[in-house]
Order: structure tokens, then sequence, then C-alpha cells
């Protein structure tokens, strides 16, 4: 279901006008609007909700335009870009002034990634502009995978949706720091620490030291509106299980971290919308390839 031509054009004008488009990528829907245009940028908070001292990503179609929001792309970012742009990667790197506060929440850098979506490029590169999205959710709630999991209220604010089907990743872009000495890994995605320490040829530091320069990492995030609870066993209460499902409000589980991913937020809005009153779920194995699931399984059931 990729957007036609026109569906795009009118997308492009809108966002060239200050409007908010929702837009696919390969992680999540975005809510994007013009990344440079303050009063644009504004309306993206407004309709999440979100406190202004959470930055927003800045997403662009090609490392040219990412040198019209970064005052530099160091050797690593550049090496970085070269092996996962596009794709589920965003990196925190000084910023250009042309980038307005409200986009980065008053910091001196920018956060920049370059979408894997056909829709997410045509858009940027025919609105002509770097744009600012966020997940296109409440502030605080779970991130949509698919277009029916959009909000009612926040599909209002926006002047177009272009629906391109459910996301094939699943969970929010892998955010790593370069604006500072050590590479920084602020928040887990589907590109692993180890493949980025591969790149660098040097360590990445991760965790809650590593966390506490990004803003808008909150510990509870992501989280559907009914309560998380992590158990070791599901037994017959309704929630996430790796074994069989036994219930109308079980789901079944991948056994693989990319296909667990997938989907992780269609399960918790599709467990939402049941009228529970909690969703209980058995916590992925130890071991590095599941470091992003269990993050935001972490952050679901935050308290
Ligand atoms: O996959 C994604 O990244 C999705 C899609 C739409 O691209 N976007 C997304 O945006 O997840 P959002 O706003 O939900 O999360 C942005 C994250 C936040 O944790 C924020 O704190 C961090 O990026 N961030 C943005 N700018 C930053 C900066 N200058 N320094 C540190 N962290 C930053
Ligand atoms: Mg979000």
């Amino acid at each position: 279901m990729p957007s036609d031509p026109e569906e795009i054009e009118r997308a492009a004008a809108a966002i060239r006008a200050g409007k908010l488009v929702v837009m696919p990528t390969e992680t999540v829907y975005g809510l994007a609007a013009n990344a440079l245009d303050p009063e644009a940028v504004a309306k993206i908070f407004e309709a999440k909700g979100r406190p202004s001292d959470n930055p927003l990503i800045v997403h662009v179609c090609s490392t040219e335009m990412a040198r019209t929001v970064a005052s530099e792309l160091p050797d690593e970012a550049f090496a970085l870009m070269k092996a996962y742009w596009p794709g589920p990667l965003t990196l925190v790197l000084r910023k250009r002034p042309e980038v307005p506060a409200i986009t980065t929440a008053a910091l001196d850098t920018v956060a920049v990634r370059m979408p894997n979506h056909p829709t997410a490029l045509a858009l940027i590169e025919a609105s002509g502009m770097p744009l600012a999205a966020p997940s296109a959710n409440r502030f605080g709630g779970v991130s949509p995978t698919a277009a029916e999991h959009l909000d009612c209220s926040l599909v209002a604010k926006a002047a177009a949706v272009l629906d391109a089907g459910p996301c094939d990743i699943g969970i929010e872009s892998t955010v790593l720091d370069l604006s500072g000495e050590q590479p920084r890994l602020l928040r887990p995605g589907a590109i692993g620490k180890d493949e980025l320490e591969r790149i660098l040829g040097r360590t990445v530091s991760a965790g809650a030291e590593a966390v506490k320069r990004s803003p808008g990492m909150y510990p509870k995030h992501y989280a559907p509106t009914t309560p998380v609870f992590v158990v070791d066993a599901l037994g017959e209460r309704p929630g996430l299980t790796f074994g069989p499902a036994i219930s109308s409000s079980q789901i079944k589980m991948p056994q693989t971290p990319a296909e667990y991913a997938r989907q992780l937020y269609a399960a918790f809005h599709h467990l939402d919308k049941l009228g529970l009153s909690a969703i209980y779920v058995e916590m992925p194995p130890e071991g590095a390839e599941w470091d992003a699931a269990r993050d935001r399984l972490e952050r679901a059931t935050a308290r």
C-alpha cells in the first residue's frame, strides 16, 4: 500500500503550509512537521500532549540534508550513516542555528535519522525540508505500528494520514549520541550496541548513566492504558506468552527478537482494547539481542 504520488504531493503541500502529517516509517508511524518552522513544531507538542523538554528526531532523505541541520558530521557519524542509513539509527549531533530551539528542546544538539521507508523518503523529498517527527501517539502511550492504532484525537489534528500498512521493525529507532567524547547509546533499538561498536571500532557506553543525557527517556513510557506486569509464566492470565495461547486474551509471541519487536506494540494495542484490569507479560530471555524488547517492556511496566 505505498502512497501514490498525488497523495504524497498533497501531504507535502500541507507540510509546507505548516501543518501536521502522519507518516509511516520502517519503525513506527510518526507525526511529522517542518522541523525548521517553530510554529509547525509547536503543533506536534500540542497534539501529543508532549512536554517541551523532550526533543524531537529530525528526519532527512539524504546525507546532504543531514548537513543542513547538523553543524558537523564527524567521521564516525559518516561511517554509521554509510552502514545503516536509511534505517532505524538516530544520531545525536551538534546542531546548526537554523534548527529552532523548540525542535531540540533548547539543546545544542539535534537528533537526525534517515528512515528506510519509501513513503517517508518521498514525503521528505517532496516537502523539500527536514521533518521533525515523534511517534504518532499521545505522550507516554504505545507507538502506532499500523494506521488502525492511531488515536482519533491525534488524527483530527493532522492534515493527512499516509497509510502504508504495518511497520516492518515495530519499535523505535536506536538513538546514539555522537556529540560527546564517548559514543552513548541513549535508546536501544533494532541496531544493537555490538553492531555500532563494530563500525566505530570503540566502546559505546550504555545504561542509566548514558541515558541521563537524553531528556526524553522517561522511565515510564510506551505503556498501554491497562497496567502491565511482568510474570515468569502467564498461566491463565491475559497477556503475552512464549508458550501456546490458551484464551482469546492471550497472545503467543515470536521467539526471535526481530519478529517479537515487530508484533509487540500491535499486541499491546490489541489487549488494551479488551477492557482488561491488567496485562501480564513473560519477559524475553537475557542476551543482548533482546535488549530493545526488554527496554520497552521495562518502560511499559514502570510505575
Ligand atoms: O523510530 C523512531 O525514532 C520514531 C520514528 C517516527 O522515526 N520516532 C521516535 O521519536 O521514536 P520520539 O519522539 O518518540 O523519540 C525521540 C527520542 C526521545 O527519547 C528523545 O529524548 C531523543 O530521541 N532525542 C531527540 N533529540 C535528542 C537530542 N538532541 N539529544 C538527546 N536525545 C534526543
Ligand atoms: Mg515516542
